[in-house]
Formats: structure tokens, sequence, C-alpha cells
């Protein structure tokens, strides 16, 4: 048996710490205003100065504890590494909330094995923390996924697993919408199409935070397209390790043409119902 390239519960506690720290500068910068440095792939796609800093700060800490580890991150592009693990990262998922007030938004970090994409990669540990409330969800491979609450060295901690039967009234889902508009109209047609499973409709704003949820049981399920891989790295995993299942078009991984997130019978239900045309 070959040894692990890392110890998994040693790289989730530094994906830990480091999401806490990102996630209190993030929360420092918002209370003193945010501004909105550039737009990016659409005039809807946001960058603030925060995402830059707080993506600077997760790098410079990944680099200095895990040198010859490769990177990828929204902001900051990619960097290949020596020892086959890819830090992954959304320093804030969920910008135009931030942006605009809204306390949803998630700072997201996995370590994935293998080519720094998601059709091919093996995630192993993730961290999504949300400045707004403090929580923080873990994930790692085969150990379990978990909420921590409160303080780093006093935090009270609960294991996740997602909602196995929606029940009669029907799904609590969540979804996005891209910001290019040329893929509105797939996205609503997409949504029509699983209308039926739904009991209602939540549009959070951060996937990173949807798929947590769904990991929590806070929702049933969450299908989107578009996704970049740092949108969902970390919170695929999580769901995965709760006991769900994620994947997108019948057959496939997640990615940026679909990523559902679901327990195993509305998982099906979903992609049965997204796929139909
Ligand atoms: C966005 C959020 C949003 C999703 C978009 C993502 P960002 O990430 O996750 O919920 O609908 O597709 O791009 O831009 O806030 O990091």
């Amino acid at each position: 048996m070959t040894a692990p390239l890392s110890d998994p519960d040693d790289l989730v506690r530094l994906a830990a710490d480091i999401a806490r720290e990102a996630g209190a500068l993030a929360r420092r910068r918002r209370a003193e205003g945010v501004q909105i440095a550039a737009t990016k792939s659409a005039v809807a796609d946001i960058v603030t100065a925060a995402d830059r800093e707080v993506e600077a700060l997760i790098r410079s800490r990944l680099a200095a504890e895990r040198p010859a580890d490769g990177f990828l991150g929204e902001e900051s592009g990619a960097e290949p590494g020596s020892s086959g693990i890819t830090w992954v990262v959304d320093p804030i998922d969920g910008t135009v909330n931030y942006a605009y007030g809204v306390p949803a938004y998630a700072v997201s970090i996995a370590a994935i094995e293998g080519v720094p994409d998601p059709a091919t990669w093996q995630a192993i540990a993730g961290a999504v923390f949300g400045p707004p409330t403090g929580e923080l969800f873990t994930a790692v491979r085969g150990g379990g996924a978990f909420v921590h609450v409160g303080d780093r060295d006093d935090d009270r901690t609960e294991p996740l697993r997602v909602n196995e039967h929606p029940g009669a009234a029907g799904a609590l889902l969540a979804t996005g919408f891209g910001y290019d508009p040329a893929t509105h109209a797939g996205d609503l047609a997409r949504l029509a199409r699983v209308m039926p499973l739904a009991r209602d409709i939540r549009r959070i704003g951060s996937a990173a935070l949807d798929l947590a949820y769904v990991a929590a049981g806070r929702l049933d399920g969450y299908f989107e397209r578009g996704l970049n891989p740092w949108d969902h790295a970390a919170g695929a995993l999580i769901v995965e390790e709760a006991g769900g299942r994620v994947g997108g078009v019948p057959g496939g991984r997640p990615g940026k043409d679909l990523i559902i997130a679901a327990g195993p019978d509305l998982f099906a239900a979903l992609q049965n119902a997204i796929d139909a045309r």
C-alpha cells in the first residue's frame, strides 16, 4: 500500500485554521466598507479589494506551511506544486452578497489530489467557513463531515447528515444563476423542470454555503450550472461525507456543465428531471 501524500487530518486542520483567519479578515474589511475592484467574466461578476486581499492571505499561509503543494485560487490563478496536492480556494464565495451587505458568504478551502480539474481530482479535505455566522463546516475523505460552532479552541462540533427523505411536501431546493445573461433562459428552463419536486426554492448566493447546507440537512438538494472549481471543491466533499451524492450530467462528475447535490434518492430524481427534455 502506498503511503498517503499527507495526513488528511493535518490538511483539514490547516484548511480550517486558515479559513477562520481569512474569514475574520473578510469580516473586518466588510465592516470598514467594500470597494468593487473590477468586473470579471460579465458586468455582474465582480471582485472586491477584500477578495484579493483575503486570497493573498490564504495563499501566503499555505505557501509558508506547505511549500511543495500547488494552488488554484479564484482571484490569483494557478501554480503547480510537486507534492501531488493542490489547494483549491475561493476567498469569498458569495461576493455579490458580500458587496451588498447580505450576510451569506463563505471562505472555501479544499485540498485535492491529482490534476486540479474536478473531472478527475479526488478531494481529500475541505473547510467552508461562514464569517457572518461563525460556522465552520469540514470534511476529510472517509472521515465524515462536521459543523463546528465557536472559537477554535472551544468549539461545539456536530456530525453532518443529509436529509434522506424530504417528505410529502416536496424538497427544499437551492440553485443559482450564472453571471452571463446568455445562460439565464437555460437556467430558468432547468428550474421549471425541477419545480414539481420542490416545496420551495432558495437562491442563497454562495455555492459553498448551498453545499454545506445540503450536508447539514438545511436544504434537501442543490443544483446549478456554470460553477467554477473553487466554488464547489470543499462543499462537494462535505456533502459526500455527510452521506449525500454529488454529480453532474448523468454519469458525469460535478463541473461547469452541472452540479447536483442531495441525498441519494433525491439526487436521482433531480438528475432525471434536469435531464428530461
Ligand atoms: C458565485 C456564488 C454563487 C453562484 C455563482 C458563483 P463568487 O461565486 O457561488 O452562488 O451562483 O455561480 O460564481 O463569484 O461569489 O465567488
